[in-house]
This record gives C-alpha cells, sequence and structure tokens, in this order.
C-alpha cells in the first residue's frame, strides 16, 4: 500500500487526513489519485504519524514516482556544448550514483543526535536570501532564543557559522592576543583542544591537569592563578563529553574573577541539557554547538560574549589573525543596527535551528535540563543492573553523556558494530586513553526519550547475552521501569504537598 492510502487508513478518512495536515481536501484526493505524497511533506508525514510512516519511505516512493531531473539546455547545444561531451565524461563517476537517503537511526551516541521532526520540515523550506527583511526578523528572534537557553541579556549572543570548534576557535581568536597567559584545564580531549588553540594564537598557556574522568579541580585553578598573577583568563570545559564529566562552571568562574581573569567556557555539551547560567554564573565567553542537548542540524556554533570583552575586543591593537572569525567584522552583519554582507549566512541551518530553540521554549528550558535528569537516572539504573560501571562518580556525571566501562573481556568495537547493524543503535567509543575500553551513551535533545532509553537497555543487554555474558534478560528494563515509577511517586508527591 502507498504511503497516501496508508495516511487515508491512518487518519480514518481523507477529510480528517486533510484537516490533521490543515490542507484543502482536493490536495489529499490528488495524493491518493497520484498515488504518493510529494516528498516535502515526508517531514510532517513522519511527525504526524508519530513515525508509524518514515520520512524516509516518503521521499523514496516520491522520488521513485516523480525524480527530479535537471536538465540544463535542450539538445541543440546552443552555447556549443555537445551534450555528453567527451571531455567532460571524463570527469564523471564511473559508478552510477541514485539520490542519497540515510537510513533511520537512533542515535544515543555523543552527538549529532536525532533532529525533531518540526526541524527538518523548517530546514526543507525554500531557501531566502540572508539580507532579506524577511532572514533579518528571524535573526532577532534567534539571537532572543540564544539568549534564554544562555541565561543571559549579553546582546553580542548568536551562532556562528561553523561547528563547535569553530565557536571554540571564535572565542580563542578574539579574546588572546599573543603573549597572553592562559590558564587552561584539561580533564579530557577537548581542553586539549582549547590548548592547541591558545598556542596558535601566540599565548603562554599554563595547564591544569586532572585525569580523565574526574572534573576540573578549583584548587589547582587557584594554586595556578596565584603562581602566575600575569595570567589573563581561564578556559575550561563544562560538560568533556569525552568522559561525561561536568566541572563547577560558578565556582571556577568565580575563582577567575577572584583574580582578575577572564573565563572562557566550552559548553557544547551541556547547553540545553544542563543548567547554564551565563549572567548569574558572570561567564565572560561562551560557546556551544547546534548539533548536541539544542536538537539542531551539525554546522552552527552559538556563542555569547560579555559587553566587557566586546569593548575589549573593539580597542585590540593588533589585527584579529582570522578573517572570518574577526568579531568587530562578524558584528557588522549580527550586531544590533546593522546587516551588512560578511559571509553568506547557512539560511537552512539557521531556520532549523530557529526552530530547535522554539522547541526548548515551548517545552521550557529547566523542563529540558529536568527531562534530561529523569532519563539519565532510568538508563544509569538499567546500566548498573547489568553490572555495568560508570567512569564518573555520581555528583559529576553529565545526565546527557553516560560513560561506562566496557566489561573485561568483551570486544567493545564488536558491540557498537552489532547495535549499530541490528539495531539501528549508535553509541559512542571510548577517545584518547580510554579508547576500547569504554561506551559513551548520548541521551542529548530529541534523542532523550523514554523509548530510546527502553531500545537501548533491551539492545544492549541482548547483544551481551549473545556474546555469552551472564545477564539476566529483562533485568537492566525491569530496573529502569522502576526508577521510572519512583520518580513519578516522588512527582506525585510533590505535586500533592505544592496543592
Ligand atoms: C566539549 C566539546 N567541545 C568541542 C567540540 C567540538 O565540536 P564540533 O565537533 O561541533 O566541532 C565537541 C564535539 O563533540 C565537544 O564535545
Amino acid at each position: 500500500m502507498n504511503c497516501a492510502l496508508r495516511l487515508v487508513e491512518i487518519f480514518g478518512s481523507q477529510a480528517d487526513l486533510a484537516r490533521a495536515f490543515q490542507l484543502d481536501r482536493a490536495v489529499v484526493s490528488h495524493w491518493v489519485r497520484v498515488g504518493y505524497v510529494p516528498a516535502r511533506w515526508a517531514g510532517e508525514v513522519e511527525r504526524l504519524t508519530s513515525g508509524r510512516i518514515g520520512a524516509v519511505e516518503v521521499l523514496d516512493e516520491a522520488s521513485a514516482k516523480k525524480p527530479v531531473r535537471v536538465k540544463s539546455r535542450p539538445d541543440d547545444a546552443p552555447f556549443g556544448f555537445q551534450q555528453g561531451s567527451q571531455a567532460m565524461s571524463h570527469f564523471a563517476p564511473s559508478k552510477r550514483i541514485q539520490s542519497f537517503h540515510p537510513p533511520q537511526r537512533t542515535l544515543m551516541g555523543p552527538g549529532p543526535t536525532e533532529i525533531h521532526p518540526r526541524v527538518l520540515t523548517t530546514m526543507s523550506q525554500p531557501a531566502i536570501g540572508y539580507l532579506d527583511p524577511v532572514f533579518v526578523e528571524m535573526m532577532e528572534e534567534l539571537k532572543s532564543l540564544l539568549r534564554y537557553v544562555f541565561q543571559t541579556r549579553n546582546p553580542l549572543t548568536f551562532p556562528v557559522s561553523g561547528p563547535g570548534s569553530v565557536g571554540m576557535e571564535f572565542c580563542f581568536v578574539n579574546l588572546v592576543a599573543p603573549g597572553d597567559k592562559v590558564i587552561v584545564c584539561q580533564n579530557g580531549v577537548f581542553g586539549g583542544r582549547m590548548l592547541e588553540n591558545v598556542l596558535r594564537c601566540g599565548g603562554i598557556p599554563v595547564v591544569v591537569e586532572d585525569k580523565w574522568g574526574e572534573p576540573v579541580d578549583p584548587q589547582k585553578v587557584e594554586d595556578a592563578l596565584k603562581k602566575n598573577k600575569d595570567a589573563r583568563i581561564v578556559a575550561f570545559v563544562h560538560a568533556e563529553t569525552s568522559t561525561g564529566c561536568q566541572s563547577d562552571a560558578k565556582l571556577l568562574t568565580q575563582i577567575a574573577h577572584q583574580r582578575d581573569a577572564l573565563v572562557i567556557v566550552d559548553a557544547v555539551t551541556s547547553l540545553g541539557g544542563s543548567p547554564v547560567k551565563v549572567e548569574e554564573w558572570e561567564i565572560d565567553a561562551i560557546y556551544s554547538a547546534s548539533q548536541k542537548c539544542l536538537s539542531c542540524t551539525p554546522g552552527l556554533s552559538p556563542v555569547s560574549i560579555s559587553e566587557r570583552l566586546v569593548e575589549r575586543v573593539r580597542k585590540r591593537k593588533d589585527k584579529i589573525h582570522s578573517w572570518f572569525m574577526d568579531m568587530n567584522l562578524l558584528l557588522g552583519y549580527w550586531g544590533a543596527t546593522t546587516r551588512t554582507y560578511h559571509h553568506t549566512a547557512p539560511t537552512n541551518s539557521l531556520f532549523a535551528l530557529h526552530e530547535a530553540l522554539l522547541l526548548i521554549r515551548e517545552e521550557g528550558l529547566e523542563n529540558s535540563w529536568a527531562r534530561h535528569q529523569r532519563h539519565h537516572v532510568a538508563l544509569k539504573a538499567g546500566l548498573e543492573a547489568m553490572g555495568l560501571e560508570f567512569v564518573v562518580a555520581e555528583k559529576h556525571q553529565l545526565p546527557q553523556m553516560n560513560a561506562v566501562r566496557c566489561p573485561e573481556g568483551v570486544d567493545e568495537a564488536a558491540v557498537r558494530k552489532t547495535l549499530l547493524n541490528e539495531f539501528g543503535l549508535e553509541i559512542g567509543a571510548g577517545l584518547g586513553p580510554l579508547a576500547g575500553k569504554i561506551w559513551r551513551f548520548g541521551l542529548m535533545g530529541y534523542s532523550c526519550r523514554p523509548d530510546n532509553v527502553m531500545l537501548c537497555l533491551s539492545a544492549l543487554g541482548s547483544v551481551l547475552v549473545d556474546m555469552g555474558l551472564p545477564l539476566h534478560v529483562g533485568d537492566a528494563e525491569a530496573a529502569a521501569h522502576g526508577a521510572y515509577a519512583q520518580m513519578h511517586a516522588r512527582d506525585a508527591q510533590r505535586k500533592k504537598r505544592a496543592a
């Protein structure tokens, strides 16, 4: 049965289907007549059927029925080019290439995450210019939604075009001038990247090192600042994705400020999933990424810079080493008053980020934090019921990134491969010294759902039992259900007391 008929069956009638999609009945009856649903409705179909009909099914069917063919000029070769000219064909791939349709996956790795169908649909809207007044209006909303998730009034809060690494470089190239001393905290992969940035900016790094899996030690930072009175900046990762460890961003910022140093904070994995309070914690510069708890497509890096710092960068006498990331130039496009061309903004990705942030606004930021915590507690109960041990001590565990040690004698990579091939489930591997020793289970953004928690526990349990581990099938799921039940009971009591 084609997707159009399946939709009629799911919604009961063509009229009900038209109502659900807010369409004219004639449109729906046309779908039924031609026997497919046009590709642009793929995301909505998946959303409104709660995944019973996948977007990919709609896309596959639509492209089979009505392939989009872009033909250049007709055969009379008006510009002197012969169709299929030998010279051009030399460079054509020998293999016949079809349109690319990725499979449906459950994404529970370190990011990217699954994307809400509303975000995917928004992203596939027609392109408009980056100076179009409608787009400019959307940019202002986007900035205000970012201020909400960052909890700040900083006017310079905007998405840098590029992944989280670009947001990181944006902060370092603008704030670190050659010769500046920077305390760099390193307790995982991403502190190491900060160190690289300091070196490349000509700064003088002072490394404060903590074990992988432990938070940044505030005492060590204080000691380093005491020893290096000329240090201008302290840089640290709030949520270390490589280990699932959370550091105390508020305390580290206070310590830096007491010694007149500024902070650069990596909130790539924390933003949207656990509290980040830029104004209350007085963070000077912070960056994140679109593909983690914001659950958008990769390729945008929200940043927020305090007004004090913007002034400081404005007054820098030396030329900032990167043209693309020079804050003073970017302000011409993203600033409060002007919209002059800097680079071609990735418009459709920005539509998507707007929608992703709108979803967080609708849910409520605190509810989003609470959701990440709730599903983390359930997943943790299940993983521990399987005898798996967390890398990080409980009070520093990130809800959105759960790293556990792979049991002795189990082929870590083979488990991940089987999960992907047989269950369509992606989880993360260990990095650096933890490579081959741990698994990382992400619970970020739209991926942070009870169905994913249960699928993950069942799939992992089944693979481990197949590999000969002495586990009792169903124990992990029961533990997770038990954790949910306890949390529901506590919530009900709290509500009762408040009433
Ligand atoms: C904590 C942290 N910082 C920085 C990055 C780099 O972000 P991206 O991969 O988007 O460049 C990541 C990516 O996983 C990260 O987890």
